[in-house]
């Protein structure tokens, strides 16, 4: 697939570079694509990927991954120009500036504000609830990291759990983009337990079964 991954950060650089190394083609669109950073994570990604604005790196993509900073995303979103159709990848966690919660969009969760925001797109979310570090290796002794994953439109899930298995975790289908909210008060409730009680970052969700 043709992906753009906008935003060059711990969870863009990240997730680029291992769809890339996948086999996937990958375009980083980074506000300064000549950057040190973004010259860092072509060389990781090697000859599948390359680096553009982000208005230029969505041209003829399957999905775009928006992996900005929440405060930033109303604003990326606008520099795109029409999306409708596009499949987006929501992955942001509105959290309040000192971590301490997390700030309800009017629209009742991130994702759900990003599809008023981008009007016509096909919003899914995904990649919210665990941290770089899972990111980078989801495996726990045998088992998977768990991500969950929501939205509506049937198809688009279908993409977004294959990129997800792509990276080495476990597709957790939670239903439709509703539950976008519950997603993201478990990466709260996550950050606060790794990050306040002692957990640690080197922890992730995984579904015990028998
Ligand atoms: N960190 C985590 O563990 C984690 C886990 C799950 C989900 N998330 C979510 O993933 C998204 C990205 O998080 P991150 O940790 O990768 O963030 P980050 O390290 O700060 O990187 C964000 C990237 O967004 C781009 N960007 C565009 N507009 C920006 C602006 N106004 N200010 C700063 N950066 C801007 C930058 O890339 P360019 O300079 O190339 O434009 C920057 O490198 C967020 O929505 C976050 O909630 C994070």
């Amino acid at each position: 697939m043709r992906l753009a991954v906008l935003g060059t950060g711990g969870v863009g650089g990240t997730l680029g570079v291992k769809w890339s190394t996948a086999g996937h083609s990958v375009v980083f669109g980074s506000r300064d694509p000549a950057s040190e950073k973004v010259q860092k994570l072509l060389q990781a990604g090697g000859a599948n990927s390359c680096a553009d604005l982000p208005h230029e790196a969505i041209a003829g993509a399957d999905a775009i991954l928006l992996a900005v900073p929440w405060p930033a995303i109303e604003q990326t979103l606008a520099t795109l120009g029409d999306l409708s159709g596009r499949l987006l990848i929501d992955c942001s966690n509105p959290l309040k500036s000192d971590f301490s919660g997390i700030e309800v969009p009017a629209a009742g969760s991130a994702a759900q504000q990003i599809a008023a925001w981008a009007p016509g797109a096909i919003v899914v979310k995904a990649f919210n609830s665990a941290g770089v570090k899972t990111m980078r290796d989801p495996m726990f002794g045998t088992q998977k990291a768990t991500m969950f994953y929501c939205g509506d439109d049937e198809a688009a899930k279908i993409i977004l759990a294959q990129l997800i298995t792509d990276i080495g975790f476990e597709p957790l289908d939670a239903g439709g983009l509703d539950m976008a909210g519950s997603i993201e008060a478990l990466a709260m409730f996550y950050i606060h337990l790794a990050f306040k009680r002692g957990v640690g970052s080197n922890s992730a969700f995984g579904i015990l079964r028998r």
